[in-house]
């Protein structure tokens, strides 16, 4: 197993591992966008910047995609590896500026602005870490989202930027983006559920008993593709939402003890 030495501290891992992957054993942070256990690394945000000791020079390299062969030293609070990653939080900042969940780790990096112009409205608060559109597509097996435009007017957008006629409103892509970009709005008049911004609706499936949103009907007949049950079957066992499944087992439970008290 090769060993990384990571800011002096050292950690055993699998061939292949990456670099943060060390961290995280090690017990450093390394501030992170668009890693997510879900999808392959593509290491787009360039925001998980560490020096590499190469012996006779050091190199940035994004730990989230760096795999580890060899015994190797990491530096990730080296005053160059964390001017790097400020330089990039800052151009970040600049796409998206309202998004808290960036100015939260902004601040946790000790970055409290951006000297750059923010980008147009268009593009605004999207980083292009190309999550949602890879966990659409590696993880849901569809392409409901993808890029298009190039350079400035680069986004992410469903094809001719209309509702997604794949997109099964499952929410995937409001999990995973790291920015809040994508957002799930609830439309109580159609008992619809959109994915924002990218106008895709869908049919909400309901709890029978107190009428709260469970998930959308397509995304629901989608899971139930894999199973060997038929759709009917799966409605009557989750006909109710979490909560109410609670209710109704603690119901049942205060009924069989009334009926069979304990022996004295
Ligand atoms: S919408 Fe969110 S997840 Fe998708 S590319 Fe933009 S920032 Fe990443
Ligand atoms: S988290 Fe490593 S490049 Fe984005």
């Amino acid at each position: 197993m090769p060993t990384v030495t990571i800011d002096d501290v050292q950690v055993e891992v699998d061939t292949g591992a990456t670099i943060l992957d060390a961290a995280t054993k090690a017990g450093i942070w390394i501030p992170t966008l668009c890693h997510h256990p879900a999808v392959a690394p593509a290491a787009t945000c360039r925001l998980c910047m560490v020096e590499l000791d190469r012996g006779d020079w050091k190199q940035l390299v994004t730990a989230c995609n760096y795999p580890v062969r060899r015994d190797i030293t990491v530096s990730v609070s080296s005053p160059t590896a964390v001017k790097a990653r400020r330089g990039v939080m800052e151009l970040l900042l600049a796409r998206a500026p309202e998004s808290k969940q960036l100015q939260a780790l902004a601040e946790r990096m000790g970055v409290d602005s951006t000297p750059w112009p923010t980008v147009t409205d268009a593009q605004r608060d999207c980083i292009l870490c190309g999550l949602c559109t890879a966990v659409c597509e590696e993880v849901l097996g569809r392409a409901a989202i993808s890029f298009a435009g190039r350079g400035a007017e680069r986004a992410v957008a469903p094809p001719f930027r209309q509702p997604p006629e794949d997109c099964i409103a499952c929410g995937a892509c409001v999990a995973v983006c790291p920015v809040g970009t994508i957002q799930l709005r609830f439309h109580e008049d159609t008992d619809e559920i959109e994915i924002s911004p990218f106008k895709a609706r869908a049919k909400l499936l309901r709890c029978e008993r107190c009428g709260a949103r469970i998930v959308s009907q397509p995304a629901a007949e989608e899971a139930m593709k894999n199973v060997e049950v038929d759709w009917q079957k799966i409605r009557r066992l989750a006909r109710l939402c979490p909560q109410c499944r609670r209710r109704q087992a603690a119901s049942v439970l205060t009924t069989v003890v009334s009926e069979h008290p304990q022996d004295e």
